[in-house]
């Protein structure tokens, strides 16, 4: 796989694919732009050595249609505080208008496309759709880890049709990911939270293979022991032992997980669970983390999760840390600076750590 310094990118029209993916408010104000921030080397890289920096992303699902409020325009602010240059957006991501502006482009001046999604010819990996971005430029980087998992066409179909490679980001976050895969450091922890249990299943089994010792979050253990799940009932499976329950009255009650029905709302783990995984997380010398451990949105039941990250940080260990929940709460707590790693993919992290490979790297290769 060719990366940014194989390239002579001097004078070039180079397509990037970002994931400018983030979070939204109700009202269409950017709540995290790490993925954003993410992207930033990479372009000041290419304004450096004077290519023509197209940029590319999809925002939320708009299926195929022009969606008011997933318009770029907020992540074109953003990019332009980041870099602090003007960046330009496009009225769309295809066409003749679009054509004309980068032919006028100057070397180390910026474009940004309007949302990919907006043509259903994305989604779909149309061919056609494919070729009219591949027009637009002379070389293809992917530094969108974040989306490497859908055979979209900015994603699987540009490298058919253009010199293509990866962005520093992209390159980082499979070194990174491979060294947890391949050749950790062992012991090798990982902690595990979240509430989407049906889409972590597959990534507890592959953990389960690589680890030493899984730590489990209080709603999967829930799910674990509510459906006798024989396989996860192991010494290496380290399940939440004592959660918070919140009442219907409100009240907060300390509980054995294993004393619960099953249906109790559990918005954080308790200290002696805490205890008990911070005391793993010290012998480790690797640590994969993904999901939150309570119930994030208030700030009250953010004590579990703010502590294993603590004690990640002070265990010394090479950790990394992925998935959008987890960076939405670590970045409220200013530690994600902390963290060796911190991956911007939600879905692909699952996917690559399972199938240790995404469709939109082996389209790179
Ligand atoms: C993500 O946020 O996981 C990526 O940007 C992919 O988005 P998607 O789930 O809408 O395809």
């Amino acid at each position: 796989m060719k990366v940014l310094k194989d390239f002579d990118l001097k004078g070039k029209r180079v397509l990037v694919r970002c994931d400018f993916n983030v979070p939204l408010t109700a009202e269409g104000d950017i709540l995290n732009d790490f993925r954003i921030k993410k992207t930033v080397p990479t372009i000041e890289y290419l304004i450096k050595k004077g290519a023509k920096v197209i940029l590319m992303s999809h925002l939320g699902k708009p299926g195929g249609k022009v969606v008011e409020n997933l318009k770029l325009d907020k992540v074109q602010e953003k990019l332009m505080e980041y870099l602090d240059l003007s960046v330009v957006k496009a009225r769309d991501c295809v066409g003749k208008e679009i054509k004309d502006w980068i032919e006028r482009m100057a070397p180390g001046e910026v474009l940004l496309l309007e949302n990919l999604r907006f043509h259903k010819g994305e989604k779909e990996n149309d061919p056609k759709f494919a070729r009219a971005l591949s027009e637009l430029g002379n070389i293809f980087i992917n530094e969108a880890f974040a989306t490497c998992h859908r055979p979209h066409a900015s994603i699987i179909g540009l490298p058919k049709y253009l010199p293509s490679g990866a962005g520093l980001l992209l390159e980082k976050e499979i070194k990174s990911l491979t060294r947890i895969i391949k050749k950790p450091e062992r012991p090798l922890v990982a902690v595990v939270g979240g509430i989407k249990f049906e889409t972590k299943i597959k990534l507890l089994d592959k953990l389960q293979e690589l680890c030493e010792f899984e730590l489990i979050g209080g709603k999967f253990t829930l799910e674990i022991l509510k459906r006798k799940m024989e396989k996860y009932l192991s010494e290496e499976v380290i399940l939440t032992k004592d959660v918070y329950v919140l009442e219907k009255n409100e009240n907060l009650i300390l509980r054995d997980i294993r004393d619960l029905k099953g249906d109790e709302f559990i918005p954080d783990i308790g200290p002696e669970t805490i205890k008990i995984f911070s005391k793993r997380i010290m012998t480790a010398k690797t640590i994969f983390w993904n999901g939150p451990l309570g119930f994030i949105e208030k700030e009250r039941f953010r004590t579990g999760t703010r502590k294993i990250a603590e004690k990640i940080i002070e265990s010394g260990a090479y950790s990394v840390v992925g998935g959008g929940e987890t960076i939405r709460v670590l970045s409220g707590l200013n530690l994600l600076h902390k963290f060796d790693h911190v991956c911007s993919g939600g879905g692909a992290l699952v996917d690559f750590i399972v199938d240790e490979e995404l469709v939109g790297v082996k389209a790179l290769k």
